[in-house]
């Protein structure tokens, strides 16, 4: 990659490419699905503004600052500040969370692929709910295909990366992703006419404290305790805090990295909030498409990861011109994830090149290969052979299944563990430690310079959010981390 982007339109393009993705399309529903909608939203909105648009400024100010690998990037600023080098850990984990988040990323990128050619031959036409849920099913018990989509989706992620990634994500961006927002609209106004639109509105902003506070198992059935109580569990605010970090690629150094090549003069302060404005409007769209499906047909909003997979088919199979429609649909959300999984591994592959001396070739190669590997346990997390309520696999020792009341950590698969693990502590902590970084290790000057916000008050309200407001938050949700393990 050259080292500077051509234009700030371009590092516009490549942040919003790689915050749109899949967190937007099939994470946001899915998990606003199954933590009871309102609440969650609020929470997820609350985070957004209070620690993902400040942390977004932090790091892209950083990545500019040191201009390399967000692990160089950190072991600079140290330096320049007095302080410690032990403050590039954060790169260091932060290649280790983007390789984590990419080794399942892939997984249901492929998925997507697999739903584009779905999609082309027409099976989704005249579909019942039953007929849907069965092509979904016939994928993800199928270990073999789901390993051939992301097999190939890791070699498309390395060959992009390898070719440097600047004029691709440009033109990916600048033609897909705008294609894809008119899709989303086209598919909400077909929502609006689906019979669930109302109970969507009510579902995703009418607070109910009760969902999104007690836990409650995959069929959305609260859970117990020995006392017939229901049961108190911070979960949801945990998972609800990380996905505003997940979706707007924040904490592990993505951003920063992007920022790295970013050009003096542009101001911060508005493209981070072109960036957080845009990432949000699509997964609330994409919400508002997904959730009047779900209630028209009579589905389960808890029903997981393959929420979007179960519920848009039905649109595409039911509207005019649906097989085309659904197509471009699956094809543009493989682009959004593209541009999201080259930011994912850049990281890594920057700081092979810049300290191992690495070839760009050979450094993507390397590291795709090593991440297409750990893919391996979201695969076999997935597929299985269910008996009862137990799915048998070769993972099956870590995992359960959902609707098994086991208590405990391990009544989760893997991938949910990786998930969580990722998104919801690896994330967090690393936003902790760039918002600690930027308000009281560096230098004042050195942050209020490279911001240059036009306006003089805008950087104390940034320096009172990343000082005070965002690390405590992120702290309190951390306070109640002990009890999740259990629920
Ligand atoms: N934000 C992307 C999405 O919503 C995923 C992603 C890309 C990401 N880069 C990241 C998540 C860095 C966390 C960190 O799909």
């Amino acid at each position: 990659m050259k080292r500077e982007w051509s234009s700030r339109l371009t590092f516009i393009l490549a942040a919003v490419g790689s915050a749109v993705g899949l967190g937007n399309i099939w994470k946001f529903p899915y998990i606003t699905g199954e933590y009871g909608g309102g609440v969650f939203i609020f929470a997820y909105l609350v985070c957004i503004c209070l620690i993902g648009l400040p942390i977004m400024l932090a790091e892209i100010a950083l990545g500019r600052r040191g201009k390399q690998s967000p692990v160089n990037t950190m072991f600079q600023l140290s330096q320049e500040a007095g302080a410690h080098p032990a403050w590039s850990i954060l790169g260091w984990s932060g290649m280790v969370a983007g390789c984590l988040i990419l080794s399942y990323y892939s997984v249901i990128a492929g998925e997507v692929m697999a739903y584009s050619f779905r999609a082309s031959s027409g099976v989704f036409n005249h579909q019942s709910v039953d007929g849907v849920k069965g092509i979904l099913t016939s994928l993800v018990s199928d270990p073999e295909k789901l390993l051939a989509w992301h097999t190939i989706f890791m070699a498309l992620t390395v060959v992009a990366v390898a070719r440097g990634v600047k004029g691709g994500i440009e033109k990916a961006v600048t033609f897909l992703m705008p294609a894809l927002f008119v899709l989303l609209l086209v598919l909400v106004g077909y929502a609006m006419n689906s019979g669930g639109f109302e109970q969507a509105l009510d579902f995703m902003f009418t607070p109910d404290a009760d969902k999104f506070f007690y836990a409650r198992n995959g069929l959305g059935e609260y859970l117990m305790d020995a006392e017939g109580e229901k049961i108190f569990t911070w979960k949801p605010m945990m998972v609800a805090m990380g996905h505003a970090f997940f979706t707007l690629s924040l904490g592990m150094g993505a951003i920063m990295m992007y920022g790295s090549y970013l050009n003096r003069h542009v101001s911060i302060g508005q493209m981070a909030l072109v960036i957080v404005t845009l990432d949000t409007v699509v997964a609330l769209l994409a919400g508002l498409a997904i959730f009047p499906l779900v209630f028209a047909n009579g589905l389960n909003p808890a029903a997981g990861p393959g929420l979007i997979f179960e519920t848009l088919p039905l649109a595409f199979g039911n509207m005019a011109g649906g097989t085309f429609i659904g197509t471009l649909f699956f094809v543009l959300l493989f682009f959004a994830a593209l541009t999201s999984a080259i930011s994912l591994i850049e990281p890594t592959v920057a700081w092979l090149i810049e300290s191992k001396g690495l070839r760009r070739i050979k450094a993507a190669v390397w590291t795709g290969a090593v991440i297409w590997f750990i893919g391996l346990a979201t695969i076999f997390s997935m597929t299985g052979t269910t008996i009862g309520d137990i799915t048998e696999n070769l993972l099956s020792w870590v995992g359960f299944s959902d609707t098994e009341l086991k208590a405990g950590f391990f009544k989760y698969n893997l991938f949910q563990i990786i998930e969580f693990f990722t998104a919801s502590i690896m994330l967090p902590i690393g936003g902790l430690l760039i918002a600690i970084f930027s308000g009281w290790v560096m230098h004042q000057d050195s942050t209020e310079r490279e911001f240059s916000f036009r306006s003089r008050y805008v950087y104390p309200v940034w320096q009172v959010m990343v000082r005070y407001v965002s690390p405590f938050l992120v702290f309190m949700v951390f306070l109640n981390i002990f009890d999740i393990l259990e629920f």
